[in-house]
């Protein structure tokens, strides 16, 4: 035995289970879940997507069970990508603005059915895309504003078909800007903006580009999403967004990014949101499958590390499955 005498005893603070309790910083819970969702045509359809074990594109009548059931989880609000065939795509993405077009239809549906859950829609060019990019394209080049007219029209076609939060995942600069404009100008100054505000080009969107099938034809994001390199400018972007009227703002993708959630809850007077992305879930996913990790507990462990960066929202394919544990808690 040593003789000095250690003076401070952290363990204390974790000798059992009820004290560990008190101690606990930082909390999870349903109403802090957001789940994305992929909508495609027809009837009684369910395509599982390969790359993304137990998340399907469901037919918007399937869809809205699965919503319900989320929601009678306790999950408030989902994230709505429509997966379109090729045939409905086009440089403008025209069939955006479709006020009869499946996403539209689909949010029709669900605040028909599901009136309390709140449905966030996504505005980026890509889904409906020839090109796969989330902007104009025009001899290679991404065109900003013309992009910003696109989306504005597509803000209204959503809000007119009840979306609650419309969601710019483009990254065009000035588009919250653009979109507050045109949702005020046409009476719809209660859909809120919750903004892609710190959205880098990453690798781990994979997975969710197979799922829509919308993995640019040529090029990549890179004159628009963020160089994983950097934060400095995620803090401009919160700026930029908040003073364009963002009521949200959000990091994305999740754990790659901790250091940029904190950072950005440090600036930011408005709630802030993170996206847990697809290849995020992916690795999760399969490395349970193999029996490498413990899904269940990694899950947990992953969303409430996100609570602890100081988000205050997490947007995940793993919604259902961890309101499912804290339902049985
Ligand atoms: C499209 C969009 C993407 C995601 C959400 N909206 C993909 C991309 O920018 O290429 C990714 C989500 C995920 O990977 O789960 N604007």
């Amino acid at each position: 035995m040593t003789s000095y005498l250690i003076q401070q005893r952290p363990r204390r603070n974790r000798i059992s289970a009820s004290i560990r309790g008190l101690m606990q910083e930082n909390d999870l819970h349903a109403r802090d879940l957001i789940y994305p969702m992929f909508v495609i045509d027809g009837e009684k359809k369910e395509e599982p997507i390969i790359s993304m074990p137990g998340i399907s594109r469901y037919s918007k009548d399937l869809l809205l069970e699965k919503a319900r059931e989320a929601h009678l989880l306790g999950i408030p609000a989902i994230a709505l990508f429509p997966a379109l065939a090729n045939e409905f795509k086009d440089r403008y993405a025209t069939e955006s603005t479709n006020s009869n077009g499946l996403l539209q239809q689909t949010v029709r549906l669900l605040k028909e059915e599901l009136p309390s859950l709140t449905v966030i829609t996504d505005i980026a060019m890509d889904p409906y895309s020839s090109d796969g990019h989330d902007g104009l394209v025009k001899n290679g080049e991404i065109l900003n504003d013309e992009t910003l007219e696109i989306l504005a029209r597509m803000a209204i076609a959503q809000a007119e078909a009840g979306a609650d939060i419309v969601a710019p995942s483009d990254m065009m600069d000035g588009r919250v800007a653009a979109i507050r404009a045109a949702l005020d100008d046409h009476g719809y100054e209660n859909v809120g903006i919750l903004s892609y505000t710190a959205k880098y080009a990453s690798a781990f969107y994979g997975p969710f580009r197979d799922a829509l099938d919308s993995a640019p034809k040529s090029g990549d994001k890179k004159t628009y999403q963020m160089d994983p390199a950097n934060v400095r400018e995620a803090i401009r972007e919160v700026l930029l967004d908040e003073e364009e009227g963002a009521d949200m703002v959000m990091v994305k993708p999740g754990m790659p990014y901790l250091d940029v959630v904190r950072q950005v809850r440090e600036v930011a007077h408005v709630p802030v949101a993170v996206y847990q992305v697809s290849g995020e879930y992916a690795m999760i996913k399969a490395a349970s499958q193999n029996g490498w990790l413990d899904q269940e507990r990694c899950m947990m462990e992953s969303l409430l590390a996100f609570k602890r960066a100081g988000a205050d929202m997490i947007l995940t394919y793993f919604a259902v499955e961890a309101a499912k544990v804290m339902q049985n808690a």
